[in-house]
């Protein structure tokens, strides 16, 4: 592993690496047309001004990216995939395989593929490991297995998604927790040593757009998601100093058995986890891995009152009454 430091050279300063992607967007809604140079430009000077932006893609809609430089926004190098060493948690389908894949396809030396069935494993490329992520002794197992990682994508996740009021609930929610919090928490504790000794390198964790509001309809799982990004915030901040990169990522459905039954338009695993590996190299803070990701963030943020009575209504018309 090249330490952050030592990739200076090879990778520009991050304000430069920061301008080229400014640029690059400024040029990809020009090519797009339908929002006129002048948006473009006014998009240019934003980006300028504000280098650590926080949304990633959205060519369409300039607006939707969050201008504001984050907390924690990380000054070191931003990272290299190729070369890198990963390991996905819960990769042996869904946007855990995707990630795996794209990681192989980046030029990263090894990928771990974690998953509570190794045998599930089957690509050749990916190295299995036998990882359940709410077992102590399995998380320290694979921490004492991976020892050469720098790049780590928490990615494993369960929702069983209950009104918070409904029966089950409180049982759901632990569960839920168990795995999309404590799993996550669990996993940093165990590799942020293992990042730090191997030059800093990267955690992304996958959130969603839930992490920002909660849905009555699934409100046990908006919960453990929200914590989740309590964490990974946290966590930003807590290795900054140790030059450890650490992503939220937020997507809206994305085709996988997660959202198998919901007849909504879903992003391509494929999508999330492209984007994804964009924003490590880039080093920014948050990826915005899809269109609905970008329309919510932009919508908690600037239009709250309204988005909060969308949330009503769809409990008031879609619920019959809590307790069911
Ligand atoms: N699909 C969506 O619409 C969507 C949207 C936003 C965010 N997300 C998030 O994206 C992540 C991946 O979801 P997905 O859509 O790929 O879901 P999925 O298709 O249901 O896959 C979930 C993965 O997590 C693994 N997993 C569950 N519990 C685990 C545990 N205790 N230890 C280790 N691995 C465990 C599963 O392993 P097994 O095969 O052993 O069960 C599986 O590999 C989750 O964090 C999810 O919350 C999904």
């Amino acid at each position: 592993m090249v330490p952050r430091a030592a990739r200076s050279n090879s990778v520009g300063s991050n304000s430069r690496a920061q301008g080229a992607i400014a640029l690059r967007w400024s040029a990809e809604i020009k090519a797009c047309g339908s929002l006129g140079s002048g948006a473009a430009d006014t998009y240019t000077r934003m980006a300028r001004r504000n280098p650590g932006f926080v949304g990633y893609h959205g060519r369409a809609r300039p607006h939707r990216f969050e201008a504001t430089r984050p907390a924690g926004w990380n000054e070191e190098v931003p990272m290299n995939i190729e070369g890198s060493v990963a390991l996905v948690t819960g990769a042996n389908r869904g946007l855990g395989k995707a990630f795996a894949e794209a990681l192989i396809g980046a030029g990263a030396a090894k990928v771990y593929a974690g998953a509570r069935d190794p045998a599930a494993i089957t690509d050749p490329r990916l190295t299995p490991v036998s990882l359940d992520v709410t077992q102590s002794v399995s998380v320290a197992a694979a921490a004492e297995r991976c020892g050469d990682a720098t790049i780590l994508i928490n990615n494993a996740g369960i929702l069983l998604g209950r009104p918070m009021l409904a029966a089950g609930s409180e049982q759901a929610m632990r569960q839920e927790m168990e795995v999309n919090v404590y799993g996550v928490l669990a996993m940093m504790r165990a590799f942020a040593p293992i990042l730090a000794r191997n030059g800093g390198g990267a955690i992304a964790n996958m959130l969603s757009v839930v992490s920002w509001f909660t849905s009555p309809l699934n409100a046990t799982y908006g919960a453990s998601k929200r914590a989740a990004l309590a964490v990974t915030d946290a966590a930003r901040m807590e290795l900054k100093a140790q030059g450890t990169q650490v992503i939220g990522i937020y997507a809206g459905f994305v085709d996988t058995d997660m959202a198998a039954g919901i007849d909504r338009p879903k992003t391509s695993p494929r999508q999330v986890a492209e984007r994804t590996l964009e924003g490590i190299r880039a080093g920014v803070d948050h990826v915005l891995a899809d269109e609905r990701a970008e329309q919510v963030r932009h919508d908690t943020r600037f239009k709250p009152e309204a988005f909060a009575a969308g949330l009503q209504a769809l409990w008031d018309g879609r619920a019959a009454g809590v307790g069911r």
